[in-house]
């Protein structure tokens, strides 16, 4: 089946921050456990490069927006290489084919009668690219404040609308007839909820400046930015037109996103493609914040944490481990380095490590380094537990249960330690090698299960893992689990899989 994943492409006015990497490792996995799963899968991530807040920021960088973009941009596509993400393609919004889609949907919008031009006058905020209405502000020391926190101010200008306010009962019917379309569930009712109150009609115009896709017709406005944005998932693969037959990919089935962003992709998005006659996205999820060491992060606080300096410092695949393994994904989360070091240490080099460690150099010493043949199950618990976890793990990754996969995931590791333990195949050599050889064996299929799952969330160290289990490169996806290897397969000498670090 094809699937398709999708990160939002970020705003190039700052750098990437943990944020992104989170959004993005998120996405990463899911992308890289569907391709497991034997799917084929279009991965997309990118940038937003267009409206006022990027067109500040190259103000105040003294540059072009163009040549400020680019440079920006860069950072977001190393990101890509730095946090180890398979993504198919990279979208910026101020390319050609991405210009040339948002000005198909907006005729297409138009051309349905779905748009008018009209006055807007009311607040918007910069920071969020997002107008908000008087009741949702708060007030202090004479300046109104989005629920964000971001600065508003009063706009007051010619604009495009579109016709939300006609969409609210299609919405809330989609919303009714696919009660998975937004997870996780609270957030879907939050959604709701704001549908159900007084849906408005959208400005999807600005005049006030020219940094954005000219409208059809009346180049005097820009398209408002997150109309624009949003197009880069249908641009991505081609529309209005198929060039290279990437449109069978749509709807994507996953827009992953941060919670801030939700309302753009769960009311507008949706909105925007039945108006055009496309179909929605099949769902959005919409995870959680981090705060650092108990705080919020902000550039102000100085506190924001900067990936590339902690993949540095801790590895590519800790880092993804935690993020994915900390915080019930859909939840806010802190970030503590306390808590990633015992991660860390605890799971990734005691329990896993170990196991792999113990397993493997047993096999070494003393079964000349080769593979055991499959014998009969030494204990049914552990093979049951064992033999179950594939379809565990497949049904929480359906649902994005990203902790709760890694958890199980772990908890049959934690079991296969107590086997080793309880098996002591180091005393069996002597007295029953037939023994030893079957649990050695035993512990063989198991370390390959483990990898094999754990490889969409760290993937550089779980093919390591696989080399030294000596699995196949072409055998290391889950239809290959049903597949035993050949007794007598040669293991290449064990080495660590992760270095501990002192608190
Ligand atoms: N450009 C828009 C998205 C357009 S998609 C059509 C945008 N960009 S962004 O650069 O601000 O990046 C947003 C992503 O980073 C969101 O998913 C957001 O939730 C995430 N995060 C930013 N700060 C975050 C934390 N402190 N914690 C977790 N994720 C956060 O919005």
């Amino acid at each position: 089946m094809a699937r398709y994943i999708t990160t939002p492409i970020y705003y190039v006015n700052d750098r990437p921050h943990i944020g992104h990497a989170y959004t993005s490792v998120a996405a990463d996995a899911m992308a890289r456990w569907w391709r497991l799963a034997g799917e084929e899968v279009f991965f997309l991530t990118g940038t937003d490069e267009h409206g006022q807040k990027v067109e500040r920021a190259a103000r105040d960088a003294g540059e072009e927006p163009q040549a400020f973009t680019d440079r920006m941009s860069r950072a977001f596509r190393d990101l890509t290489v730095t946090m180890g993400l398979s993504n198919s393609a990279f979208i910026r919004t101020t390319e050609p084919r991405h210009r040339a889609a948002c000005q198909a949907l907006w005729k297409a919008l138009a051309e349905a009668g779905h748009i008018y031009l009209g006055h807007y006058e009311g607040w918007y905020a910069v920071r969020d690219e997002a107008f908000y209405s008087e009741e949702e502000l708060t007030e202090r020391d004479g300046v109104k404040y989005a629920p964000t926190g971001a600065p508003v101010a009063w706009v007051k200008e010619p604009s495009y609308f579109f016709r939300l306010s006609a969409f609210r009962d299609k919405l809330l019917d989609f919303y009714e007839k696919h009660p998975d379309f937004i997870l996780p569930e609270t957030r879907r009712n939050e959604v709701i909820a704001f549908v159900k109150g007084d849906l408005r009609d959208l400005s999807i115009s600005r005049t006030s400046f020219a940094w954005g896709v000219p409208v059809p017709g009346d180049p005097g406005h820009v398209m408002y930015v997150w109309l624009d944005a949003l197009t880069n998932y249908i641009s991505a693969l081609g529309y209005p037109d198929d060039p290279q037959g990437l449109w069978r990919f749509w709807p994507a089935d996953l827009h992953m996103v941060g919670k801030d962003i939700l309302r753009f992709h769960a009311i507008y998005w949706p909105a925007f493609l039945m108006g055009a006659g496309l179909a929605p996205p099949r769902r959005i999820f919409a995870h959680g914040w981090w705060t650092n060491e108990g705080q919020k992060i902000s550039k102000s606080l100085g506190n924001v944490i900067d990936p590339v300096a902690l993949v540095e410092e801790f590895g590519l695949d800790p880092v993804r481990y935690f993020l994915l393994r900390e915080v019930p994904f859909g939840q806010d989360g802190d970030f503590s380095r306390k808590a990633l070091i015992n991660r860390l240490n605890g799971e990734l080099a005691d329990s896993l490590g170990n196991l792999a460690n113990r397993s493997l150099s047993l096999i070494q010493r003393n079964c000349d380094g080769r593979l055991p043949a499959p014998a009969e199950p030494i204990e049914a618990g552990f093979c049951a537990q064992l033999a179950a976890l594939p379809a565990e793990v497949a049904q929480l990754m359906d649902r994005q249960a990203f902790d709760q996969a890694l958890a199980a995931i772990f908890a049959a590791i934690r079991e296969g330690n107590g086997f080793i333990t309880r098996q002591a195949p180091w005393a069996l050599k002597k007295t029953d090698p037939a023994r030893m050889a079957a649990v050695l064996r035993q512990l063989h299929d198991a370390l390959r299960l483990f990898a094999t799952l754990l490889s969409p969330f760290m993937p550089g160290s779980m093919a390591r893992l696989l080399d030294q289990l000596g699995v196949p490169e072409g055998e290391r996806d889950l239809a290959a689990l049903a597949r035993p290897l050949p007794e007598g397969l040669p293991l290449p000498p064990p080495a660590p899989l992760f270095r501990k670090i002192e608190a």
